[in-house]
């Protein structure tokens, strides 16, 4: 046998062996997330009240459940559905659909931009899953609802109703785009698109610094349509890069390419891919502190959260970018880091999958814990890793 041929051979066998043996690992880390939410399961059960139904994050060891009017109840029956689509154990999809139908008043609730979440994380996935005419309805319900917070005059849609904002806008809100999108697939009716294709180009012009970092908030005024002030809300200053703002820049924008092929937004979600993997404050494990500018990073709490929003996001970007090797390459290192150093021991801390995430460290809140939608975009990484 040729020298050639002989190499050629030995290298096939190499690479189906280390395919197996991902896929192996990839089964062992699918066999403790099932362990972990079966758990999560029984103790979303046991403590539930009236309406706080959903799992969200431990205080004080603690589960903390919310109800569906929470901006975190879809993030739930979103990771069963996840669940169900890699394991195809009809278990899954019972608890998933049992957990979908408790969202049933999300549609109508204009209380604020976080029906996006709510709904597409959960009727978005189940109808993803089963194409069932029912969720449908939702999806739609809840873009026409999603809609009515939007204002030709600001070119985008209000976020918040609280505090002391004319008509505030976060970086968080692109994420709520995918439910217009897919509402103008669903109905043909484009007005949905041409919403959500403003608020990302007000979005564009108006939430970023120079070098592609994101402000958190940005206020509006409703009769000129002028921005009133740019800052922050769960970030460490009014110019700091809030670590999970910035994936939600990257996240949002890798969406939109896929939804209109705008080259702008490709673009967009590659500059802030660059600001992410070079700045000097992310970590060598690829795991951010909560701020990217904070004075001090020695007792500074990470963000897994953060971290599994950009690896799914990079996922999804590499299939777009000329630069997919290396959106791959980090992706799989923020994959494997979460993996190894961010989970919690099988059977402990409720069921939840990961450690270590911030929600909001200025007011204190869910530092340094398991949240919910840290898991859900974990999974959804884990998924698209398998994806190629
Ligand atoms: N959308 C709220 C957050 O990211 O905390």
């Amino acid at each position: 046998m040729k020298l050639k041929k002989i190499i050629t051979i030995l290298l096939t066998a190499l690479v189906v062996t280390s395919a197996n043996a991902q896929k192996q690992n990839v089964k062992k880390i699918w066999n403790d997330v099932e362990k972990q939410l079966s758990i999560l399961y029984k103790e979303s059960l046991s403590n539930r009240m009236k309406q706080e139904v959903f799992p969200r994050t431990l205080h004080n060891d603690s589960l903390k459940l919310v109800s569906s009017g929470d901006w975190t109840s879809g993030f739930w029956p979103g990771i069963l559905w996840m669940t169900y689509e890699y394991t195809g154990k009809q278990e899954w999809k019972t608890k998933a659909e049992e957990f979908t139908a408790l969202m049933s008043r999300e549609p109508k609730n204009r209380s604020s931009h976080d029906v996006g979440f709510k709904v597409y994380n959960s009727y978005g996935q189940a109808y993803r899953l089963t194409g069932e005419e029912t969720y449908k309805k939702q999806i739609v319900e809840a873009a026409a609802t999603l809609a009515s917070r939007f204002n030709a005059t600001t070119g985008c849609i209000r976020s918040w109703d609280f505090n002391k904002w004319q008509y505030p806008v976060i970086i968080d809100n692109m994420m709520n785009l995918e439910l217009l999108f897919a509402a103008t697939r669903l109905t043909n009716d484009s007005s949905y698109y041409k919403i959500a294709v403003s608020h990302a180009n007000t979005t564009l012009k108006n939430h970023f610094r120079p070098d592609y970092s994101s402000w958190h908030v940005v206020d509006y005024d409703t009769i000129t349509g002028n921005v009133i002030s740019k800052s922050t809300h769960q970030g460490y200053a009014d110019e700091s890069a809030w670590a999970r703002g910035q994936a939600w820049a990257l996240y949002g924008y890798t969406m939109c390419y896929r939804e209109t092929k705008d080259i702008r937004y490709l673009e967009q979600a590659e500059h802030v891919a660059s600001f992410l993997l070079n700045h000097p404050a992310l970590p060598n494990d690829m795991i951010p502190y909560w701020d990217f500018n904070l004075p001090d990073f020695k007792t500074a709490s990470r963000d897994a959260s953060a971290a599994a929003i950009i690896a799914a996001a990079l996922y999804e970007l590499k299939n777009y970018s000329h630069q997919k090797k290396k959106y791959k390459k980090a992706a799989n290192k923020i994959l494997a880091n979460l993996t190894k150093s961010y989970r919690a021991t099988p059977g402990t801390h409720k069921g939840f999958i990961l450690l270590h995430s911030t929600g909001h460290k200025p007011a204190n809140g869910e530092v340094d814990v398991p949240i919910i939608y840290a898991d859900y975009y974990y999974l959804e990484a884990l998924l698209r890793q398998q994806k190629k």
